[in-house]
């Protein structure tokens, strides 16, 4: 697992659009008056999404503000929780699972594909600036290993060609079809069912 890059270009200031305020308030509800923080994380996924996937250090102290929590305790959430990103990513950001079934089946071939294609070092954005690439830890899809979770969607039952192809066309600002590589119909076996025959809706 890569440690967290904070970025060393802050923006002086953060504060939420007027929509995702809206979102925001709404999420603060949801809780008791006096356990605001309970929405730290919905407001977090807020600021990432409005904010090119990324957290600056002002939007943590917006956070902190909005739900009267320490500053400190807001950052350590961001910081606890791989999905939260403190420097920015590219448009692309590809997560590749290292845990080790996706290891065993081939995800260190994927990790160097992107280290030769989109940047040496993890979190570096690539030239062009649209991707950058990290190591995550399991994202649930082991029966479909090796596999990376791209922006929002996953990408499975890759080989090194698929995975070439795949960031081939992300730094051509295309983004590829997800899904498994092998047309495997979701976790299903790769050539068909092989137990519960008789049963059509097995
Ligand atoms: S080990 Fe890679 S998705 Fe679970």
């Amino acid at each position: 697992m890569s440690v967290k890059k904070i970025s060393e270009t802050q923006p002086e200031s953060f504060k939420f659009s007027s929509e995702n305020i809206i979102d925001a308030e709404n999420e603060i509800k949801k809780y008791p008056k006096t356990r605001k923080a309970s929405a730290v994380l919905a407001l977090l996924y807020l600021v990432q999404k409005q904010n090119q996937n990324w957290i600056p250090l002002a939007a943590i102290k917006y956070v902190s503000k909005l739900l009267e929590m320490p500053y400190i305790k807001v950052y350590e959430v961001v910081t606890f929780y791989s999905m939260f990103n403190l420097s920015p990513v590219g448009k692309y950001f590809v997560q590749i699972c290292t845990t080790t079934p996706c290891m065993i089946r081939g995800a260190k071939d994927i990790v160097d594909i992107c280290k030769i294609h989109i940047s040496e070092n993890p979190n570096q954005l690539s030239n062009n600036k649209l991707c950058s690439w990290t190591e995550v830890e399991c994202l649930g899809a082991c029966v479909n290993s090796p596999m990376m979770q791209i922006n929002q969607d996953y990408f499975e039952d890759l080989n090194k060609s698929s995975t070439e192809e795949i960031i081939s066309q992300l730094l051509k600002d295309e983004f590829p079809k997800p899904g498994s590589l092998k047309n495997r119909k979701n976790n299903a076996p790769e050539k068909g069912k092989t137990t519960l025959l008789e049963n059509k809706n097995a």
